[in-house]
């Protein structure tokens, strides 16, 4: 059987739980420094599966024992935004609680596939892949497959249309840098642009950066984590299937699109070694130069994390 760890058992984590089980992906095993948290958690799960007829086990442990030789490990420990804070006020905290983790992953699932989730992302990935020591198809991180799904959610809303037929596509930071691309956005093979004027464009890609702070605002306690964990589900399952999926994603880039040594959201595909290649688009220069930007800002942030 499979075995999957959730580090966290947060609102991400313990969603992302409940949506890898429902999906029956394998075994899971989610972890927290709250005692309590992960056990109670996953016992109120397994109380689930009679009903969902889900038929896995999912263990709850403060022991990173436990971990032991998991195929795949999803990392969400960390605290999560507050209204008025930026992804990047988190660097500091965050880094810290992810290096302590990796340090575990590293001793108890020397060979698993690694997916960041805790922000900020591009840079967390990066202390995941330099603390862990692991290849770099291995690890990788959660980003443009949650910001391409909000492209894709504003703009059924905006045309009324199912999202069914609507296929996104939003590179770079995951963060106030991404790059949503129109020009590879479609309504059932039809670009977005013949069907929206440049401004209503322009409007939902705004809103979509946005897209993270707007339900910040909202929930004034903690961030989104429905569509976060549905995007981490969607990772796990293209990697324990094997099913060679076309996601944009956080990858470690050497040399593609002009950046190396730093994480960025670009399509990859994936399969059970991680990210099998990272496919080159062609972008205008304009959107290249929107990605190097994107590239500047995260350098910038590891460059403070090395200080
Ligand atoms: N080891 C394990 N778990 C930890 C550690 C640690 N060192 N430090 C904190 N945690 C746990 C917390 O106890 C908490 O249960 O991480 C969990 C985080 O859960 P939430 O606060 O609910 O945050 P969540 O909404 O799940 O977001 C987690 O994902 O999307 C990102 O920006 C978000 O970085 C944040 C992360």
């Amino acid at each position: 059987m499979t075995k999957i760890t959730v580090i966290g058992a947060g609102n991400v984590g313990a969603t992302t739980v409940q949506r890898i089980a429902e999906l029956q992906l394998g075994d899971i095993v989610m972890t927290d420094v709250v005692d309590g948290l992960p056990q109670g958690k996953a016992l109120d799960l397994m109380q689930a599966a009679p009903v969902m007829g889900y038929d896995i086990d999912i263990l709850g442990t403060t022991d990173y024992a436990d971990i032991a030789d998991s195929d795949v490990v999803v990392i969400t420990a960390g605290i999560a935004r507050k209204p008025g804070m930026s992804r990047d006020d988190l660097l500091s905290i965050n880094s810290k609680i992810t290096t302590e983790v990796c340090g575990n992953i590293a001793e108890y699932a020397p060979h698993a596939i690694v997916i960041t989730v805790t922000n900020p992302l591009d840079i967390m990935t990066y202390v995941t892949l330099k603390t862990t020591g692991f290849e770099h198809n291995r690890v990788f991180g959660m980003s443009g497959v949650l910001d391409s799904s909000r492209f894709a959610t504003f703009i059924a809303m905006e045309l009324g249309c199912s999202i069914r037929d609507v296929d996104a596509m939003v590179l770079g930071g995951h963060g106030d840098s991404m790059v949503p691309v129109p020009e590879y956005t479609t309504i059932y093979g039809i670009p977005m642009s013949q069907l929206m004027p440049k401004e209503t464009v322009e409007r939902l890609v705004q809103r979509t950066i946005n897209g993270g702070a707007e339900i910040v605002e909202y929930l004034k306690t903690g961030s989104a984590f429905y569509a976060p964990s549905a995007s981490v589900a969607k990772m796990v399952e293209a990697v324990v299937k094997d099913s060679k999926r076309i996601l944009p994603c956080a990858a470690y880039l050497q040399g593609e699109y002009n950046e190396s040594d730093v994480y960025l959201g670009v399509p990859v595909k994936l399969g059970k070694n991680g990210i099998e290649n990272i496919i080159e688009l062609e972008l205008t220069d304009g959107q290249l130069r929107a990605l190097s930007n994107s590239a500047a800002g995260v350098r910038e942030e590891i460059a403070k994390l090395q200080q």
